[in-house]
């Protein structure tokens, strides 16, 4: 049968791309954001995934405002990288796994969470740059991802976007979902977006490090009670844009030691974990989970 057998978590800011895209990593301003990232990136070397479950939010470029799934999982057997603007990110094409991904649907949706089946969409930042921070920088022609991706995209930009607790409840059902595939299968599913940050408005360049530590203290230790919190603290307390963080908690509901709602097994190994203030508008936050 399938497992899920990592959880990775990670911010997904564009002018990260851009970092990468345009060969700057190594500059003063975006050296100490890379670096905190070479651990991962040998660790998944060393633990390579058979599939990637990538939970992450569309910016308004697959969607609009003319259609707003709340939660949308990609069925299709590949996805183009979106152009934003500036031109498609110079990345491979993101292959599916359509077959894996039906069976997540069916059984998702059978366990009472209505998904939108996506056969055709384009991926943006939320979805390519995590690829770029854990693989690095790949020729979109002759290089390729190292191995299959599932989208799966959560509605943070439009409210209403869903709860904390409906995200985490969310996540143990992928899990369960994912361990009656028949296939042995190493699946890792990862949450992005985050940590605080409020791109408009008065607030506009709101950073709270306290806040975003004592989540993440929290979200890896105690996540049914992490799972509890109203939007309202997160717009509050990490800005507008620092909602994204429900989508962590996806990830964090698909990890063995959650059952009926709360971590009732030993809690999962920290393989790594990095914050770091500023990535553009952004606090940068990075976790790597085992199951224990
Ligand atoms: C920024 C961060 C985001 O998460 C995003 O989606 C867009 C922009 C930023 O910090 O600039
Ligand atoms: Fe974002």
């Amino acid at each position: 049968m399938a497992r899920i057998t990592a959880s990775v978590y990670t911010s997904h800011v564009p002018a990260i791309g851009v970092a990468i895209d345009q060969h700057k990593t190594q500059e003063d301003y975006w050296k100490p954001v890379f670096a905190g990232y070479e651990q991962s990136k040998q660790w998944i070397r060393e633990n390579p995934p058979d599939v990637i479950f990538l939970v992450y939010n569309d910016h308004a470029t697959a969607f609009s405002l003319d259609l707003i799934p709340t939660f949308a999982i990609g069925t299709a057997a590949q996805f183009q990288p979106a152009d934003e603007g500036w031109g498609p990110r110079p990345v491979p094409v993101v292959k599916g796994h359509p077959e894996l991904a039906a069976h997540i649907a069916q059984s998702v949706i059978q366990q009472d969470f209505d998904l939108t089946l996506v056969n055709k969409m384009e991926v943006d930042h939320g979805l390519t740059v995590p690829l770029s921070l854990l693989f690095g920088e790949r020729d979109p022609i002759q290089g390729a991802w190292p191995c299959p991706v599932i989208p799966f995209a959560v509605n943070v930009v439009q409210y209403p976007a869903p709860s904390g607790r409906r995200c985490f409840a969310l996540g143990q059902a992928i899990r369960k979902a994912i361990e009656s595939y028949d296939a042995p299968l190493n699946v890792q599913i990862w949450g992005t977006g985050g940590m605080s940050h409020q791109l408009q408005g008065a607030r506009a360049g709101l950073i709270n490090r306290e806040w975003d530590q004592a989540w993440l203290d929290q979200m890896i230790a105690d996540p049914a009670a992490c799972a509890a919190r109203p939007h309202i603290d997160y717009v509050r307390e990490a800005g507008s844009e620092g909602i994204e963080l429900v989508m962590w908690l996806i990830a964090r509901g698909a990890m063995p030691d959650v059952t009926d709602g709360r971590s009732v097994g030993p809690p999962p190994r920290v393989r790594h974990r990095f914050y770091h203030v500023p990535a553009s508008n952004t606090a940068v936050g990075h976790l790597v989970l085992e199951p224990a």
